[in-house]
């Protein structure tokens, strides 16, 4: 039996629709401007289930997608034939992706990654010079992770009473849709934007964003249920709260 955790839990595999990634995420496609990578190369990596690395093929980019997880990439390569998949580790991509691609688009990857300064200085090797990296990790300072102690009190405070590692081992358990992701670390907007111009890059832009807009059991059931914040709160102040508690931080470079 594989030992890849991403193996037994496919990211979103299930979601009732794929489109349904796009409906709980509504800043992902803005951010990911597809339009403007047709004809280009796009390497999306740790592609997951191939929901966004779809999207781009299907506007017309030459999409190479790598994941470390078997289980995902047959579902990806299932989704869409258009794209070439690869089964590696973002650490050891292979020489062939030096300096080949147009964009790197890496979304909700890096935080589970073991050794990310090395995964990011992989990816700046696989761009074309001006070429650009898209990036989404996991935001420290978010309601998503006030959310996690108030659904598990008595868990939470064990982890703030135990330290660091336990603390760590509670954010990893519940940073996904299924329970007991093995790890997950989270970030802070000028944190990334260090590891990532310690690589070369050149920041553009890193912005926290995203409140998951429904609520969870109900969307477990396939329902589009709003969140009372979603519903009670003028859509300005909503999205004031995103920009400064959101659980994702995006960030984008050039080579
Ligand atoms: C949360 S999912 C995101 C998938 C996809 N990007 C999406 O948005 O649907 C994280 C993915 O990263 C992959 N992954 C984690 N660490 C990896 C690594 N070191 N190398 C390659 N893939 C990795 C996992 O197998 C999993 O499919």
């Amino acid at each position: 039996m594989s030992t890849n955790w991403w193996d037994h839990h496919p990211c979103n595999a299930g979601y009732r629709s794929a489109d349904d990634k796009f409906v709980g995420e509504p800043h992902l496609m803005p951010f990911a401007e597809v339009d403007r990578w047709a004809g280009k190369q796009v390497l999306d990596a740790g592609c997951g289930i191939g929901a966004v690395a779809k999207r781009f093929a299907r506007h017309g980019a030459l999409v190479d997608a790598v994941d470390s997880s078997p289980e995902s990439l047959k579902l990806a390569k299932k989704r869409c034939s258009k794209m070439s998949c690869w089964q590696v580790d973002l650490t050891a991509l292979p020489p062939s992706f030096g300096n080949r691609f147009d964009l790197v688009w890496c979304w909700g990857v890096l935080h589970h990654c073991l050794e990310p300064q090395a995964v990011l200085h992989a990816l700046h090797r696989t761009l074309r010079s001006g070429g650009t990296l898209k990036l989404m990790v996991y935001h420290r300072w978010s309601l998503r992770v006030l959310e996690m102690f108030l659904e598990h009190p008595v868990a939470g405070a064990r982890a703030v009473v135990l330290g660091d590692e336990a603390l760590h081992k509670f954010i990893s358990n519940h940073s996904e849709g299924a329970t007991g992701c093995p790890y997950t670390d989270l970030y802070e907007p000028e944190q990334l934007q260090r590891m990532v111009e310690a690589e070369g890059f050149a920041v553009q832009r890193c912005a926290v964003d995203h409140i998951f807009p429904f609520e969870i059991h109900a969307w477990r059931h396939s329902e589009q249920r709003l969140r009372l914040l979603r519903r009670a709160l003028p859509r300005d102040l909503y999205q004031l709260l995103e920009r400064r508690f959101g659980w994702h931080i995006l960030l984008e470079a050039t080579k």
